[in-house]
């Protein structure tokens, strides 16, 4: 068991909450994912399998009939999602951290109330529109704008690469009403879908995570109403970009789940086939890079359980932690489905096994959620400030 040490780090229902995904996943999800996979098609079973097992509403505070696990309790559900189908992983962790997890961090009582609970059972999907067909990286340069008539929004632009875009149920829509004020003049809106003129245009075509839809959306002259801003004015970039930290959670525990199952596959290859990498008698190459994946991938872990608890302290070392772990969770990941792949040799190379899917599907988690590069660059900015820590 890869996990075992870290028990000392979680609570009691923390560990038994994992244990249960893990068993739901194994069962229920993991058979599913090789099929979503090959057909390129998101699943809405997926997800009612997990809202009716009660894991959707892992960071919904008990009060609004969630889990209230924060954190912590996300980054063990992704990782476990993740081991079994890195889609639905991404799926979720679109849907948790950055729709529910914005609304029950930012939103009031009553946009709570409204647009959480339909998401709870796995029948509306949640998804977070920030990037645009000329805007990924640059994120305060977005032109999407939202214009304030009567009782509504006015809302205009294209949004490109929006997981779970295309499925019916709320996107948190982070837009501009003055760019002059460039990020300041930035906000996030709660949009219901579908709605009127706001059209999906396509479904993109990619390497891996398959199976989790990928859209762009335009809106013309779309309507809200005025009240749903989440936050006060000139809030929404600072909102968009701590729900960020969140997400980079998740990306970093999808490259956790897919360093285990990696690791689980190389192991049953090499026992399999009698070659014995444990042994100091045997070392061969195979043991080697068995145990440089697994130094690698406990430390990730230590970082993203560090900065999961940061988190949800909101303390002021967060996001240089969430950067981190990001880096670290998803790096590791694509190394280790690279060992794996070298170890299986030409066995790791065909679609019928795991490890192939493995090394596809995390390739995009060093991109989405900020890529590497960014993270760089938000880890080399915290040492302008002296360490909060
Ligand atoms: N957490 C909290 N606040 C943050 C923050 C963070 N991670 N990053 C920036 N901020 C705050 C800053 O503190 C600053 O606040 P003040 O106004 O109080 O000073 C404000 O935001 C502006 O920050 P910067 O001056 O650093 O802004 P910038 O324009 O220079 O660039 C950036 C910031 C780091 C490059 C940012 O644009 C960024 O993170 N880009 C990457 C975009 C991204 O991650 N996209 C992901 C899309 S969603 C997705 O991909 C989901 C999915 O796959 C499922
Ligand atoms: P660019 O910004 O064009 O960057 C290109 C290259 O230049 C990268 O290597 C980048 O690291 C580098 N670079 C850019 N700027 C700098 C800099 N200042 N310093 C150093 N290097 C730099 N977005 C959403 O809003 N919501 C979603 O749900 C969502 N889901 C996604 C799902 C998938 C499968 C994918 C592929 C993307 C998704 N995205 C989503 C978009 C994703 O967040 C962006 O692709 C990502 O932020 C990078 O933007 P970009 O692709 O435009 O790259």
């Amino acid at each position: 068991k890869h996990y075992s040490t870290d028990s000392f780090l979680l609570s009691k229902p923390l560990i038994e909450f994992r244990e249960k995904a893990r068993e739901v996943v194994a069962k229920k999800i993991a058979p599913l994912a090789d099929k979503a996979d090959k057909e390129g098609k998101f699943s809405e079973g997926h997800f009612e399998i997990l809202g009716k097992e009660g894991l959707l509403d892992v960071k919904v505070p008990k009060k609004y009939g969630g889990l209230g696990l924060g954190n912590i309790g996300s980054t063990l559900l992704t990782e476990e999602i993740a081991y079994g189908c890195g889609a639905t992983a991404t799926s979720v962790s679109g849907h948790t951290s950055l729709y529910t997890g914005t609304l029950v961090t930012f939103g009031s009582e009553k946009q709570i109330l409204k647009y959480i609970k339909p998401h709870l059972s796995g029948k509306y999907v949640g998804s977070f529109s920030l990037s645009e067909p000329e805007n990924g990286s640059d994120a305060g340069g977005l032109k999407t704008t939202a214009k304030l008539e009567g009782d509504n929004w006015i809302l205009n632009g294209s949004k490109m690469w929006i997981t779970n875009g295309n499925l019916p149920g709320g996107m948190i829509l982070i837009a501009t009403t003055d760019r002059s004020k460039q990020h300041k003049g930035i906000n996030s809106f709660i949009v219901p879908k579908p709605l009127e003129n706001a059209t999906v245009h396509r479904l993109e075509d990619k390497l891996g995570m398959r199976a989790s839809p990928t859209c762009q959306i335009t809106f013309e002259n779309a309507r809200i109403p005025a009240e749903n801003i989440i936050g006060k004015p000139g809030d929404g970039f600072k909102i968009a970009m701590t729900s960020l930290n969140s997400a980079r959670l998740g990306a970093a525990s999808i490259g956790l789940g897919t360093s285990r199952h990696s690791i689980d596959l190389a192991l049953k290859y090499l026992r399999r086939n009698k070659i014995h990498p444990i042994t100091t008698a045997d070392c061969t190459t195979s043991s080697l890079k068995l145990a440089e994946m697994e130094c690698r991938a406990q430390a990730a872990r230590l970082m993203i359980y560090t900065a999961a608890k940061l988190l949800d302290e909101n303390h002021p070392e967060a996001t240089k932690y969430c950067a981190m772990a990001k880096v670290m969770g998803s790096e590791t990941g694509t190394f280790c489905a690279h060992q794996a792949m070298q170890i299986l040799g030409n066995e790791g190379y065909l679609a019928e096994n795991k490890v192939e899917r493995l090394y596809r599907d995390n390739r995009v988690t060093e991109i989405y959620d900020g890529t590497s590069e960014i993270q760089r660059l938000v880890i080399a900015k915290s040492f302008d400030e002296p360490s909060k820590l």
